[in-house]
């Protein structure tokens, strides 16, 4: 299939789809393009060219395309990279743990499991773990918390930028109401964040995400470090959770009586703006939407975790109207799956809820440039824009015998599109391209 075994340009063909903005609940015909038989012209790891095959071949030099590496993906579809927003590496472990909502889970399963964290082989295994599996599914953009312990993030920016994979991480900050051995201070939390901001911010394509796990687990003070470390830098992120869960809602209330509601505290101590993304956001009051849209932040949707942990259901229709960034998230470990597509046929079960069904065309924005602009990565990922980084999934809509019936005789995009989101799953993936190379085929 591919001819020199180092070369600056790739020829990937196949059915490219990507977007270029959100096509909301109608389809809107200009947020896409499709080429049914398409291709993309990759230079350097960047998208050079793209468009109907036709075209691109009378474009490039015959020199450059006698060079190129050649992949025809012949009919299967060839999306931008699947971008998870919100996810847990340490917690690989622990997917599929019974019977608890969400205080309980962390207490029961989760906090032991991240305590072992603090042995950096651990670090380093389950993050080479967990990045196989992303590429495997498809994912080649998260979001990811790392724990406490400062040594889980050099295993996982280590292991991502081994792939040179664009990655975001961040130590978890949490100096109360958590197990001692999991607890750290303002003082640690300040030494530690910004020993490892140094090591790994900007680094290739990594960026650091200030990460105070949520709310009841920081300390006032711990908060309002978190604030400062956001603003001493350029392009820093921060991630955090939102309103998941009535009982944790309930807690926050006790926790900051001179807050308004949950969303105020983060507002409180400057954690709201560009580059910020709280996971759930499913139980919010009017002014919460109003606010989150005004200041910029992005609302990570996890919808196997929010079933899985009974937690309810994220209104993402209301969530778009009102402006704000949205990205779909496994939040493994309290996720069902490292699956993207899966997430999307829960999504649509959650949107359905709400009578407004989440569009197919919609919802695979949502996976690909929607999750891209909730982390403000959109200069550099998202869709096949001359210029991005040429991260991309092929994906096969015909991969099982149950898909392929319900196929039989449809070309129709949405149809297409739609059974893939509901039947389909990490099968479906043909292969997993970084920077225009292949770093998962099946
Ligand atoms: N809230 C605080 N920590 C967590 C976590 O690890 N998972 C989920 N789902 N919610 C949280
Ligand atoms: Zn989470």
């Amino acid at each position: 299939m591919s001819t020199p075994q180092i070369s600056r340009f790739q020829l990937v063909r196949g059915q490219v789809l990507h977007f270029l903005a959100d096509p909301g609940e109608q389809d809107d015909a200009d947020s896409y393009q499709y080429f049914r038989d398409g291709a993309l012209w990759i230079v350097d790891g960047h998208i050079a060219d793209l468009g109907p095959w036709v075209g691109v071949q009378a474009r490039v030099a015959p020199e450059d395309l006698a060079a190129a590496e050649v992949f025809n993906y012949g009919d299967r579809l060839i999306l931008p990279g699947l971008v998870d927003t919100h996810c847990h590496y340490p917690q690989s472990g622990i997917i599929a743990s019974f019977g608890r909502q969400l205080l309980d889970w962390l207490n029961d399963y989760t906090f032991p499991a991240e305590a072992a964290f603090s042995d950096p082989a651990v670090g380093a295994a389950t993050a080479e773990y967990f990045i196989e599996r992303m590429l495997a599914h498809g994912t080649t953009t998260a979001s990811v918390f790392s724990t406490v312990h400062p040594e889980s993030v050099d295993a996982f920016m280590a292991a991502a930028k081994k792939r040179d994979l664009r990655m975001l991480t961040g130590k978890v900050m949490m100096d109360r109401n958590a197990p001692a051995n999991l607890m750290d201070t303002v003082a640690d939390a300040e030494r530690d964040s910004l020993a490892l901001i140094e090591r790994w911010h900007g680094k290739g394509r990594l960026r650091y995400s200030i990460t105070p796990r949520f709310a009841p687990t920081s300390s006032p003070e711990q908060l309002a470090l978190a604030g400062e470390l956001y603003k001493s830098k350029p392009d820093l992120h921060v991630q955090s959770h939102l309103a998941e869960n009535p009982a944790e809602i309930a807690w926050v209330g006790q926790l900051f009586p001179h807050c308004r509601d949950y969303l105020d505290v983060y507002q409180h101590y400057g954690l709201l703006g560009p580059r910020t993304i709280y996971g759930h956001c499913i139980h919010l009051a009017p002014v919460e939407i109003e606010e989150m849209a005004r200041y910029g932040a992005a609302a990570a949707f996890c919808p196997t975790s929010n079933l899985f942990l009974g937690s309810g259901f994220f209104n993402h229709p209301a969530a778009a109207d009102a402006g704000i960034r949205v990205g779909l998230a496994t939040d493994v470990g309290g996720g069902t799956s490292f699956s993207l597509i899966r997430t999307l046929g829960e999504a649509y079960k959650v949107s359905q809820l709400h009578q407004r069904p989440l569009a197919p065309l919609r919802a695979w924005f949502l996976a690909t440039l929607g999750g891209a602009q909730a982390l403000y990565l959109d200069e550099f990922i998202g869709n096949f824009a001359r210029g991005k980084e040429a991260d991309f999934v092929v994906l096969d809509p015909r991969a099982t015998p149950e898909l392929a019936f319900r196929l039989k005789g449809s070309e129709r995009l949405a149809e297409k599109l739609f059974a893939l989101m509901i039947l389909g799953d990490e099968r479906c993936v043909v292969a997993t391209h970084v920077m225009g190379k292949p770093a998962f085929q099946q």
